[in-house]
């Protein structure tokens, strides 16, 4: 075994998966964890929610890049067995990592995605649904939480996919803002 052994996802895991992305972009996205797929590539959201991703921050009135515009991590870098919910040591292990990616990152807007991230960056326990909507500040600047991809995925239909569409033009509002732009 080598690489990081900080937590009990070593053991299960075949690769870290770190973070991707230009590491001089302003926008970041924080999932729960890797999946299948990028548990096997060693790169976050490349599975279909990581599609699905890729093309909600290129929609009209968007307008990122994933691929020069953002930064992409998740909360634990190893993939929980069967994508259970990471546990709170295994979050507590990896934490010291997505702060030192947030601070070198230094991002205008934090983007994250579903229950897990959002709550674990607001360190709260309301839901999605609730939290949704609105920009939060943090540190210079905000978090913009939204519903994770593979939810949309699970729950097609029009009313969903438009909050999240709401959520990625707050994003991006947010950043031209902060951006003095
Ligand atoms: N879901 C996540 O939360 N992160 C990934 O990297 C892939 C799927």
């Amino acid at each position: 075994l080598t690489g990081c052994q900080g937590c009990k996802l070593c053991k299960s895991r075949s690769t870290i998966v770190f973070g991707v992305g230009n590491p001089r972009a302003k926008l970041m996205v924080v999932g729960e964890g890797p999946g299948e797929e990028e548990d096997k590539q060693g790169i976050p959201f490349v599975g279909r929610a990581g599609q699905l991703l890729t093309k909600m921050l290129a929609a009209r009135g968007v307008n990122f890049d994933r691929e020069r515009d953002c930064y992409t991590a998740n909360v634990v870098k190893c993939r929980p067995e069967k994508n259970r919910n990471p546990e709170p040591d295994e979050v507590a292990a990896c934490n010291p990592f997505l702060m030192a990616q947030i601070e070198t990152l230094d991002p205008l807007v934090i983007l994250t995605l579903g229950n897990f991230a959002s709550q674990t960056l607001l360190a709260t326990k309301e839901g999605i649904t609730k939290l949704r909507g609105r920009a939060y500040p943090y540190r210079s600047g905000v978090i913009v939480p939204t519903f994770h991809p593979a939810f949309l995925l699970r729950n097609p239909g029009e009313s969903y996919k438009r909050m999240a569409w709401d959520d990625l033009k707050l994003a991006r509002q947010e950043y031209d803002r902060l951006s003095g732009r």
